[in-house]
């Protein structure tokens, strides 16, 4: 069975746990490791373990950083990392929602590889809201969620993480990909906060009859 380490226990961090709570080996991790083992309880039992960040990335196959990005690439330094699945759902966005910090010739998903040479990044989850991860799984099986990464196995196992916590997966290629992934995720907030539309909104791409 994968071992899945979610680093952050915020909105993002707790919603994938619960969706893959009891569907794989799950070690949650945040810097408050009592505030952790407290979440921890409210999952079901097999399978969570609560560990510190170094004991967690040290234990897991697959590790999510579940952080705001300036967090992650910090974590993203951890040599531990090397070998390893990286899961990056960062939104790089300015501190007032208004617009991405990095973009164009480099992602956030490119700038944590580039911090963990030896791991295998993949950016996954960021046009997810927090708040689907809190719908019926019947209502969230055919969201997409965007794919991106060199390594082709990385992906695959990401891919089947995604069907487990019970989203659809869209392709995107390799992991220049983030550089488009990103915006689209800052166009869902745009959408979502900006112009009201609220969070339970996912984008998706269209297939239309010729
Ligand atoms: N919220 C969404 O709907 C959404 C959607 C798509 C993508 N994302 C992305 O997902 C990531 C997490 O977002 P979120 O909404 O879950 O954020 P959040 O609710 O603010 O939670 C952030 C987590 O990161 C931890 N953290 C913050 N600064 C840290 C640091 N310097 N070192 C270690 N841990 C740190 C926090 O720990 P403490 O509790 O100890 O402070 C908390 O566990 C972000 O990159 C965001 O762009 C969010």
């Amino acid at each position: 069975m994968t071992t899945i380490a979610i680093i952050g226990l915020g909105k993002m961090g707790k919603g994938l746990a619960k969706r893959l709570a009891g569907k794989t080996d799950l070690i949650v991790s945040t810097r408050d490791l009592a505030a952790a083992t407290a979440f921890a309880a409210t999952l079901p039992a097999a399978h969570v373990t609560v560990l510190a960040q170094d004991a967690a990335i040290a234990s897991a196959d697959v590790v999510v950083l579940a952080l705001p990005y300036a967090a992650a690439l910090q974590a993203a330094a951890n040599p531990a990392l090397a070998g390893k699945i990286v899961i990056d759902i960062s939104n790089p966005v300015t501190a007032d929602f208004s617009g991405l910090t990095i973009g164009h010739t480099t992602s956030a998903a490119e700038e944590i590889q580039a911090r963990a040479p030896l791991a295998h990044v993949v950016k996954a989850y960021n046009t997810i809201f927090a708040d689907l991860f809190d719908l019926p799984t019947s209502q969230t099986a055919s969201v997409p969620v965007f794919l991106a990464g060199n390594d082709a196995a990385a992906v695959a196992t990401v891919a089947a993480l995604v069907a487990l916590s019970g989203f659809a997966v869209e392709q995107t290629g390799g992991l220049d990909a983030a550089r488009l992934i990103e915006p689209v995720g800052m166009l869902n907030i745009r959408f979502g906060f900006g112009l009201g539309r609220g969070t339970a909104i996912a984008p998706q791409w269209l297939e239309l009859a010729a």
